[in-house]
């Protein structure tokens, strides 16, 4: 019976599921055609270097075949916007981070420069629905972990002319004022119970500059303290739900809650590790984080941060950026509707991105911050002290030693 009914569904070409398979489909990109795709993570850049140093005048991005995104899957995947991600990994932390990421900065440009009729280069929420409009898919930076500022707000301010947008507060280490998701598993000591007085201050001239923030591998007090501090709402660029899967990478319920209240985003991530805390996942594991973080938060506060190619394994479905449409149509046979998938889509982000253009406009009468970090929060090797009166470098150290001399001798004079 089962197999008749099988052959007659090939014979015809078609039978209820499929039927309904083409359906949603056809409504998926219907609705991809009207919205933007707007998706928060792509580490193509760091395969960029990871492949090629960074040497893209010989390759070919249409075509590319060793990574997870290449210019027909971009295409095939309805991509209607990237952030895509300036990283560098902790190893480069007080040492060479900030040159590292300004050659992933770079690269990024490059690229955008290179394949002008697919890529446009965009650092506002307008700049997205504009290229959306051309046909090209808006590329945007977000750099991953405050390493890759060397604590300092000068770097930020410099990375935002260069177009930077977001930024993921910590990567997989603690910085010198914030700690990362590790503390929360555990397996590193907390070193400021989330955010220091200089993280605090970072959050209020992200805010005044117009730079999103993004709390993907954040720990639990970060994310809180952000959410207490920030005036603009946060994003979570690429993390899923903790409820459905107990990593701590992924959103807990309580501030999907706060994510809500304040108005933020987050997007999901397709890792399997994050998806089903095993190795293996599938679409449709995916699409329970969907379901999940809509039941907890709503549809308002979701979107999608695939992180392809900064992960090692995807979900069947979901192998690489040309997949994501069969997603769209599953949430659809899910019951979603237009408006709720419209916005994870892209409606969500576009939203977060003006809600933090609009509080960088109300804040721009005020002057940018320009206290420094103590130094003895950052002292290392690698660090000179320029412009810090005492120190305690070997500058100071002989201004002192200058200074004793010169009331020893004052004493001399005096004892005549
Ligand atoms: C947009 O791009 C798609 C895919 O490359 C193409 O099929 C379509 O004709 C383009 N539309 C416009 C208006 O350029
Ligand atoms: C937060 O949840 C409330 C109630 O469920 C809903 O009305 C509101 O639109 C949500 N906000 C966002 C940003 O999704
Ligand atoms: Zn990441």
């Amino acid at each position: 019976m089962l197999a008749e009914f099988v052959v007659l569904c090939l014979w015809f070409g078609s039978c209820a599921v499929t039927e309904a398979e083409d359906a949603s489909m056809t409504r998926a990109l219907k609705l991809m055609s009207e919205t933007p795709l707007i998706d928060g993570h792509n580490d193509l850049p760091w395969q960029l270097r990871g492949q090629f140093n960074n040497q893209i005048k010989e390759l070919d991005l249409h075509t590319l075949s060793t990574t997870h995104t290449n210019i027909r899957k971009i295409k095939q995947g309805r991509l209607g916007a990237q952030f895509w991600s300036a990283y560098v990994p902790c190893q480069t932390q007080y040492k060479d981070a900030v040159r590292q990421t300004l050659e992933q900065i770079d690269v990024i440009h490059r690229m955008c420069e290179k394949y002008t009729e697919t890529f446009m280069f965009a650092t506002s929420s307008q700049d997205i629905l504009d290229a959306f409009r051309l046909n090209k898919t808006a590329s945007l930076i977000g750099v991953e972990g405050g390493h890759s500022i060397d604590s300092s707000l000068g770097v930020l301010r410099t990375m935002y002319q260069l177009g930077v947008r977001y930024l993921t507060l910590t990567h997989s280490c603690n910085t010198p004022w914030a700690d990362n998701w590790l503390v929360d598993t555990g397996s590193e000591p907390s070193r400021h119970n989330g955010l220091s007085s200089f993280g605090k201050q970072l959050i209020g001239e992200m805010n005044r500059l117009g730079v999103m923030i993004d709390l993907a591998h954040a720990p639990l007090s970060v994310m809180n303290q952000v959410l207490d501090w920030s005036k603009a709402p946060v994003i979570f660029s690429h993390s899923s739900a903790y409820s459905v899967c107990p990593h701590r990478r992924n959103v807990p319920d309580e501030v999907l809650v706060r994510v809500n209240q304040t108005g933020g985003i987050v997007m999901v991530n397709f890792y399997n590790d994050y998806v089903t805390c095993s190795k293996t996942a599938k679409l449709s594991d995916v699409a329970d984080h969907f379901d999940h973080i809509k039941k907890v938060g709503g549809a308002g506060v979701i979107g999608f941060g695939g992180d392809y190619d900064g992960v090692s394994r995807l979900p069947e479905g979901l192998e690489d950026v040309s997949k994501v449409p069969s997603l769209v149509a599953e949430l659809l046979r899910r019951g979603w509707t237009d408006e709720e998938v419209k916005a994870a889509l892209g409606q969500n982000l576009l939203r977060v991105m003006k809600e933090v253009e609009r509080v960088r406009d109300s804040l721009n009468s005020s002057m940018p911050d320009d206290v420094p970090i103590p130094y003895k929060e950052v002292e290392n090797p690698c660090r000179t002290s320029f412009g810090y009166q005492n120190a305690g470098n070997e500058f100071s150290l002989s201004r002192a030693a200058l200074l004793l001399i010169l009331i020893l001798q004052a004493g001399v004079t005096f004892n005549t």
